[in-house]
This record gives C-alpha cells, structure tokens and sequence, in this order.
C-alpha cells in the first residue's frame, strides 16, 4: 500500500475533549473494535480529564493520542503500584490512526508531539505506557522512548503490562521526541501547537497549574547563579563592545522615553547601554525572573528601575515602552510566542523590540565540538537554533520585521585580546570557549563536552558562531 502524501496537507491539534468526543470516540471505535476486534478501548471514564491530540486531513480526523494524568493521591497510582509520584504522572495511551495512513509517520509524529509536549508543560514526576498482550509486540518500539518494563497487573480485561520513564530514561525519551518532532514537521511541513495555549484557554483543564509553567527559568535551571555571574558579566561585557557601534548607528525614538530590557541578567548590558548619548533622557527598567539577578542589579546599579518579573506576563501596563532589548534570553524559553505577545502587547505603536541571540546553527567547527552543540540542542529546552524562525514567528503577533544584522565570533587561533572589525568579532581561544563551557554543567553532556574541550585545546583548530541581532518595530 502506498504510503498518502501529507505534505502541507495535515493539521496538528489539541483537542478539547467535550466538543470532539464524538470524533474521537468514532476514531478509536474503526481501529480498536472495527480493525482489532477490542471492545474496551473505545471510552475511559478519565477521557474528559485527558490532554487530547489529533491530526486531521481534509477535515476529517485521522490519528490521536492522548495523555491521561494521574495526581499522587490517585487511586490507580496505588492500584498500579506506581511509585508515589510527588507530582504527576502522565500515561499516553489510545494512540490510534486510519488503516490507510498507516506508514505515514503520523501517529508517531503525535506521539512525540504528546511526548515532548507533557514533559515540558506539565513536568510529571514519570512517563508510562500499558499495554495489553495484543499490543506487546510494541513495547521494543517504546522502549526507544524510555519507557521500561515495570510490572505486571491483573486487570478485568487481563494482564496489563506498565512501562515507565525513570530519571535517566527520561533524558532518552526527551531527546528522541524532540528529533522527532523537528523531523517530521519538516517533512509534513506542519506546525505543532502549542500545549501551553491550549491548557491555559480550556477551563475543563484549569486543575493544572499553569503559573508553574511561567515561573520555570530554562536558563537558570541547571545552573546557580553563583557560578553563572562571572561568565555572564564577561559575555554582558563582550556584547556591549560589539552591539554599542549597532546601537549607536540605529534610530531610536528621541527621548524622554521608557527603555525595558527583558531577562537582564545581572543588569551589566542595560547598565551600559543607558549610559550612551542617544538614551539619555530614557528612562530604563531590567526585568528578570530571578529574584538573585535582580538583587545584584539593584545593588549595583542605583539609576535604573530594576524588577523581578516574566517575560511571559510582565505585569506592565499595555502600550508602554519604547524600546524593548532582550539577549540572550528567546534561546532559553520554551514558548517564544507567548513572549512575543507579551513583548507586542508592552511596547508602544512605532516602538521597537531590538533582541539578540546566538544561533547555533550558524555554528561552525570540527565535528566533534558540532556534535556536542547539536547533541545539547537535542537534549536540552529550549531552542538555540530560535533566531531562524523568530521573523516568522514575531510576524504572527503583526511585529513589523526591520533588519537582521550579524557579527561573526571567532577565535583567532591564538590567545590574543578581543578585536572587534566590522561585524567580526575575535576571541582569544579562551574567551571563545567560554561560550560554550555552560555545556560542561549539564550531566548528560559530560562526555561529549570533554571530548570537545580535549580536542580544541590540543589542536590550534577554529571555530565560530553567529550572534544575531534583528530590530523589530510595532
Ligand atoms: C543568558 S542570561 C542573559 C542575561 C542578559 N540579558 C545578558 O545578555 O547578559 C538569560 C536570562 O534570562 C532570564 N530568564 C529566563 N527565563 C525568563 C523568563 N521567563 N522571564 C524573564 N527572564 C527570564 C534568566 O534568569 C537569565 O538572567
């Protein structure tokens, strides 16, 4: 059978159960009881507490999955013998596709969709499957997920296998479901929806908290800011010596005016940069989720307005900044979008959102340090690759585009003092490799970092990176 063509033809959704269930329902009853003769998969009492994917074509729905949550008071956790979670648990199950789009990758594209999603929304304490006997066969094809065979429990429909996600699978899992989904939205050129939307619109779901989800710091999480001030100052620094002659050349609205600089770090950049001619009757305002970096600016820096706050709901009054800069920030969120709403919401008509990140992507060097920098990108959230699409996404939320402009970083080869000529900026072999000595505190990067780090050290090799900065106004 030929596989159909999906191309651009596919559409990814979360479902609200209550106004699907009948398409869910009659899905579910074609292949279970329709296609396997099952006659008790088609309903669970838990469907309407359930996350729910689908993927349509021409209308119709074709394949889903979805994730049932259990709380650590659940009975099923004790009926189970699950381990009692502290937080939740989440159990995917009802995959299901159309015979005829079998051999299309869809329903494994859901899976890895729910997979990758649930895991960075909602953070369970562990990820399970069961399976009954006449599904068994897929447990190998789950086990590339992280799921491992736990026990076995005696159900009214027979014996029920579970397989669960523990700490180290886990990592596994993350990074399959992550390739997977950057893979196969290529190849059906869809989009994934966001998991967060759709749980912060639907109120049936309103039992998840999704103030956690706003409070998580990507960036901070694996490291303390103890051990991160130095290298943040020093790159506050560098960045400063490239970006003052991009500033300056840039037209900014003439003062006064308001000046926000989201996810400010320790307030070094801002600090610099309210110190040139041009925002001089500014007034400016960093804002950062750790209350740490917010302190050190404070004490630091007396002149500015320094808050602790989200970028994804910043609390400030709509339409009332400027300028907005952000660096170094978009690579450590898991939504960008719900930022960039934010950061539209904020900034005044005629305003403009000036960000600059790094794109590893534009990363180039000998294979074994490339290998650590897209095996990080496979593990880890957030998306160092982001500046790619940013224009596109930044368009949705009707940002105007205003230009991209590039500095190349690269080591020279030798230990020298950083040179910054025209919009190539060298590094002391040193100094470059500071960029990426983050990579040495993630415990399942430790292997490929000392590779990488032994390799650049013993050969005289070069590397490179593109930091971006593109200007955008409202
Ligand atoms: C790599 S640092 C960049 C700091 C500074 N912008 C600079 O260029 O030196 C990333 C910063 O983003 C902050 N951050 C992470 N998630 C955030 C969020 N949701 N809202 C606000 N700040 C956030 C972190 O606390 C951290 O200070």
């Amino acid at each position: 059978m030929q596989a159909i063509d999906l191309k651009n033809k596919v559409e990814i959704k979360w479902l609200n159960f209550i106004e699907h269930k009948e398409e869910i329902y009659k899905l579910r009853h074609t292949v279970f009881y329709e296609q396997q003769g099952i006659d008790y998969l088609t309903e669970s009492a838990r469907d309407e507490n359930a996350i729910h994917l689908g993927a349509y074509y021409n209308g119709q729905l074709v394949s889903a999955i979805c994730a049932y949550i259990y709380f650590p008071l659940d009975e099923i956790c004790n009926q189970w013998q699950l381990t009692v979670p502290q937080n939740m648990v989440g159990h995917f199950a009802r995959r299901v596709e159309l015979p005829e789009f079998r051999g299309c990758r869809l329903a494994e594209f859901l899976a890895a969709i729910i997979w990758k999603s649930i895991h960075e929304v909602i953070h369970p304490d562990f990820l399970m499957i069961t399976l009954f006997d006449t599904h068994k066969k897929l447990s190998f094809y789950y086990s590339t997920f992280g799921f491992d065979f736990l026990h076995e429990v005696s159900t009214t429909h027979g014996q029920l296998a579970i397989y669960a996600t523990n700490k180290e699978s886990i990592h596994k899992g993350i990074s399959k479901s992550r390739t997977l989904c950057e893979l196969l939205s290529a190849i059906f050129e869809t989009e994934i929806p966001p998991l967060y939307e759709f749980l912060s619109k639907n109120e049936q779901l309103s039992f998840f908290n999704i103030e956690n989800f706003k409070q998580e710091n990507l960036y901070l999480n694996p490291i303390s800011f103890k051990d991160e001030l130095p290298r943040l100052s020093a790159q506050a620094r560098m960045l400063y010596t490239f970006q003052k002659p991009l500033i300056e050349s840039e037209d900014f609205p003439v003062g006064p005016a308001n000046m926000l600089d989201l996810g400010c770090g320790p307030g070094i950049f801002l600090a610099m940069i309210s110190n040139l001619p041009k925002f001089k009757d500014y007034h400016c305002m960093g804002m950062d989720l750790s209350p740490e970096m917010i302190a050190y600016a404070k004490l630091s820096y007396k002149k500015i307005t320094w808050k602790v706050g989200n970028i994804y709901d910043t609390g400030l009054a709509a339409e009332s900044l400027d300028v907005i800069f952000s660096s170094f920030v978009m690579i450590h969120l898991v939504n960008p979008e719900l930022a960039l709403k934010e950061i539209y919401r904020i900034l005044k008509k005629g305003g403009k959102f000036y960000i600059v990140d790094i794109n590893d992507s534009t990363f180039e060097g000998h294979p074994k340090i490339k290998r650590m920098i897209r095996k990080h990108a496979q593990i880890y959230e957030g998306n160092r690759d982001i500046m790619n699409i940013l224009p596109e996404l930044a368009e949705k939320q009707n940002f105007k585009f205003h230009k991209q402009l590039e500095t190349l970083i690269e080591n020279s080869g030798e230990e020298e003092k950083p040179e910054v000529s025209g919009n190539v900026f060298k590094l002391g072999r040193v100094k470059m490799w500071a960029i990426f000595s983050f990579i040495s505190q993630r415990q399942q990067m430790k292997p490929y970092y000392s590779q990488a780090e032994n390799y650049y050290f013993k050969t005289n090799c070069k590397i490179s990176v593109k930091v971006q900065t593109q200007i955008y106004e409202k």
